[in-house]
């Protein structure tokens, strides 16, 4: 009896769960081409850029630019124009893309660029800010995702001794998703200019001076947060420079586990609008967390428009007894709306992408 019941309903079982995993999959946008980029070739290009530049204006479908192992020395830009791009590398240690340029260069260094620099000069009346001009890569259009790729900016870490913004990448378009990527630079690294953004286990690389800043409103979930500055620097430094500017505006940085780790001390962050909004959920601390936690700057004496919360973190750093008197206390509620994948994906752009070559966190 119990056999023959066994015989009967497996089939109906196979088939729901065949349904099911063909909803599953049905979720995941298709990437209907691949582009090839190998700095040595065979490739379809030997930059990012050209390849980025194929794209046609208006795309609405997945392309994957597929990017070989290599280093490559040139600024990348994707425009509003070019949606629907999945930029994949071979591994963040391995495909890495490079430059050195900074937000004030000199007179004399604009100069010696010949006729670009003095074009770039000419620009310079237009310019909204020279510290996002100086991003190694920048995204501008909507839905975007990179994955086991490096961005890096080597300006100060050639020479440490020159502190300028030089941005590592710029993500200022909505709806762009990281996953195993890295971010390499030394002042402001990463511009989380606005939108929705969802990084996933990443890592972000700097010194001193705000490793992440923007108006972004994203979840870094599972991120490594790694300070490099040379011992004997006593000036700490910020992880974030959040820059929400009404309270009616989006925005706001939550990191999701994780680690903060590396050399010098840090604040979490400081406000560079007084709706600021930060939050740390079980993110391992090391103890170069200083004691009061955050900073005011433009906030100013408004704080309390601030909100600046850790919840459930861990590790030296994450003891909260000598932390500004400002800093928030979330409750569960609260906590669980900055935390929830829903904080930006909403209307799911995040779970209906291109597949991840792994799964999402729910
Ligand atoms: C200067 O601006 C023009 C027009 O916006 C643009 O085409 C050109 O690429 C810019 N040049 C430089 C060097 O930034
Ligand atoms: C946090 O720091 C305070 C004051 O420095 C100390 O008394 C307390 O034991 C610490 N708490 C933990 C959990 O380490």
């Amino acid at each position: 009896m119990g056999k023959l019941q066994a015989s009967c309903v497996s089939p109906l079982v196979i088939l729901v769960l065949l349904l099911r995993l063909a909803t599953l999959i049905a979720a995941w946008a298709p990437v209907t081409r691949t582009i090839t980029v190998a700095r040595q070739g065979p490739g379809d290009f030997r930059t990012v850029q050209s390849a980025v530049d194929s794209v046609p204006d208006g795309n609405s479908e997945w392309i994957r630019i597929h990017v070989a192992a290599g280093d490559y020395w040139e600024k990348v830009s994707i425009p509003r124009s070019k949606n629907y791009i999945l930029l994949e590398g071979d591994g963040f240690w391995t495909t890495q893309i490079g430059f050195n340029d900074h937000a004030h260069p000199g007179v004399q260094e604009i100069m010696s660029r010949g006729d670009a620099g003095i074009a770039e000069m000419v620009n310079r009346s237009a310019e909204v800010s020279p510290t996002f001009r100086s991003a190694t890569f920048s995204v501008f259009a909507d839905n975007f995702v990179a994955r086991h790729i490096a961005f890096k900016n080597t300006y100060n870490m050639e020479d440490r001794s020159k502190p300028d913004q030089a941005v590592a990448a710029l993500v200022a378009g909505d709806k762009a998703a990281f996953y195993d990527c890295a971010f390499f630079g030394y002042q402001d690294t990463l511009c989380d200019f606005l939108g929705r953004h969802y990084f996933r286990d990443c890592v972000v690389m700097g010194a001193v001076v705000d490793f992440i800043f923007g108006f972004g409103q994203s979840i870094y979930d599972g991120c490594v947060i790694r300070s490099i500055v040379s011992p004997g620097v006593q000036q700490p430094g910020w992880v974030t420079a959040h820059a929400r500017q009404q309270s009616w505006s989006p925005g706001g940085l939550v990191f999701k586990g994780g680690l903060l780790l590396g050399t010098g001390r840090l604040f979490l962050g400081r406000a560079w609008n007084r709706y600021a909004t930060v939050v740390f959920y079980r993110v391992w601390m090391s103890d170069m967390v200083v004691p009061e936690g955050w900073q005011a700057w433009d906030a100013g004496n408004d704080v309390e428009d601030v909100t600046f919360a850790e919840h459930s973190c861990a590790g030296p750093g994450s003891n909260r007894s000598k932390r500004v008197a400002w800093e928030k206390t979330l409750s569960e509620e609260e906590v669980q709306r900055f935390v929830d994948i829903k904080y930006i994906d909403d209307d799911g752009w995040l779970s209906n992408g291109p597949q991840p070559t792994f799964l999402l966190r729910t």
